[in-house]
């Protein structure tokens, strides 16, 4: 319970006695009417309650032994010869995170383990880590390969470590604590422990990178990455953790699921790249921030032919204002998609595809994953504009004054056609943040926000109604509730 604040979950389940209160008294009114009314109320009620099962369960709990195993495992993976990268590295874990995408894979690869072993013949699961799978095509039967397990590797060491293997800088040199073989009353393979693991780190690579995009001075209550250790350390580090994390993905040894991860990677590039076009940290583009210090852009010498990109979006002209607004908000969850709903997407797509599950399953858990984190950015988005500093653990209300615009002031720009202007310029001009601000309470911005965040859910909700009931997936039901009505 720890990972995941209890504050966050006891307000769900405040909403959620809430509506249970609600339904309640509304049966109560209409207990003299026929039956139609009731029979709705019913269906309505069992809609609300997460599982028949149990009412109730800390989605923490029920994953605590490999939750809490995740840091060391993630140590083991990231250490390195050199004391000052493994400072920058492990940075961000040391401080509590909300660790979301992880107990996301963990409790859905949890769930999945309750659906029949013959209904899980997509593929052969690799439940003991080390099987017949590692018979590669060609090799004569029963041939044991090298690297089998998703510890060891195939390269020899000599050539993974590029140095003097007798030289032990590497933690690659050292045998690895083995994860333990799956175990059969938890029901999550090693493998999928191991992509709980990949995708934090790609996560928090992503996050040290992005702290050096967006200027930021803090993260999870402390110093961010760019200012405990400089610009260029932050991006190193984030591109190190990438790097174990590619070692750690191609040891999964499953192609579609490498497929699905390196493709994470890509699209969290491509969504701060769609981002970074919308924000006024280009019109700083003529410079460049080098730990203080700021240099110009060398121009280019004319001794290679540069093609210069325009990055700015020209506002069309005559184009009807609320054509204009869907196109934005069209962008707005592409963007969003990108940037935080890829990675919880594509890792849940890949622990149903680890756990053998058949394609409509393997669907379900990826339209999971992206309801779920289009939700999660949605509130994000929506928290910045109503939360205060301490208590998100970073700096709030900073998107507008990064120029960005996000679901609360497109919902306010819908009714109010002249915010356009401010938005095209990034709200760079004295009290422009103010006015912004203004009209997002003016036109409930913040309020539709959270309905929007609210439909994902929904829909993320009825995505997991596909499983089978479980412990898991209540606590699955559980979190994403929690998602909707967190706090920081
Ligand atoms: C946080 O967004 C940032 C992300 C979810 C993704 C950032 C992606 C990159 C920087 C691309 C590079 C990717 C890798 C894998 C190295 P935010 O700024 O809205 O949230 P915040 O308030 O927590 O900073
Ligand atoms: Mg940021």
């Amino acid at each position: 319970m720890s990972l995941i604040k209890a504050s966050v979950f006891r307000s769900s389940k405040r909403a959620h006695f809430a509506n249970l209160a609600c339904l309640e008294r509304a049966k109560r009114h209409n207990s003299s009417t026929p039956n139609t009314f009731n029979t709705a109320v019913e269906a309505a009620e069992k809609l609300v309650q997460p599982s028949k099962s149990k009412s109730f369960n800390d989605p923490f709990s029920i994953v605590s032994h490999e939750m809490s195993s995740l840091a060391k495992s993630i140590a083991s993976l990231i250490g390195s010869g050199h004391s000052t990268l493994n400072r920058v590295s492990s940075y961000y874990f040391e401080a509590e995170g909300k660790n979301v995408r992880p107990l996301v894979v963990l409790l859905l690869s949890k769930a999945l383990s309750k659906i029949p072993l013959e209904e899980r013949n997509r593929i052969k699961i690799d439940s003991q880590d080390v099987t017949e799978q590692s018979v590669y095509p060609g090799t004569p039967q029963g041939t044991v390969v090298a690297g089998n397990s998703v510890n060891k590797s195939i390269s020899p060491l000599a050539v993974l470590h590029g140095i003097n293997p007798k030289v032990i800088l590497d933690p690659l040199s050292k045998p690895m604590d083995e994860l333990p073989q799956m175990d059969a009353a938890n029901g999550i393979l090693p493998k999928q422990r191991r992509l709980a693991e990949i995708v934090e780190m790609i996560h928090t690579a992503s996050l040290l990178h992005d702290d050096v995009i967006d200027f930021a001075d803090a993260r999870r209550g402390r110093p961010s990455g760019n200012i405990a250790f400089t610009n260029k350390m932050a991006v190193l580090a984030g591109d190190f953790l990438l790097g174990r994390a590619s070692v750690a993905i191609a040891r999964l040894r499953n192609p579609e699921v490498i497929e699905l991860l390196s493709t994470t990677i890509a699209n969290l590039v491509e969504g701060e790249f769609m981002q970074l076009k919308n924000t006024v940290i280009s019109n700083d583009e003529s410079t460049i921030n080098n730990d203080g210090e700021i240099k110009d852009i060398p121009k280019p010498t004319g001794k290679v032919p540069v093609k210069q990109h325009n990055y700015r979006v020209d506002k069309p002209k005559e184009v009807d204002h609320n054509v204009n607004v869907d196109a934005a908000f069209e962008y707005y969850l592409h963007k969003t998609y990108l940037k935080t709903a890829s990675l919880m997407s594509k890792s849940s797509r890949a622990a149903a595809v680890l756990s053998g599950a058949q394609d409509n399953i393997i669907e379900h858990c990826y339209e999971y994953g992206r309801n779920l984190g289009l939700c999660f950015q949605i509130v994000d988005d929506m928290l910045d504009y109503t939360s205060s500093n301490s208590a998100i653990g970073k700096p709030s209300q900073a998107d507008l004054k990064l120029g960005l615009a996000t679901a609360p002031i497109l919902f306010a720009w819908r009714e109010e056609p002249n915010l356009g202007e401010l938005i095209g310029r990034k709200f760079s001009e004295p009290g422009d943040v103010d006015i912004a601000r203004r009209a997002v309470d003016k036109y409930n911005g913040v309020e539709k926000t959270r309905a929007m965040a609210e439909d994902y859910c929904m829909r993320a909700l009825k995505n997991l109604r596909q499983l089978p009931e479980s412990d898991a997936r209540s606590a699955l039901e559980f979190l994403t509730n929690s998602v909707l009505t967190r706090t920081k």
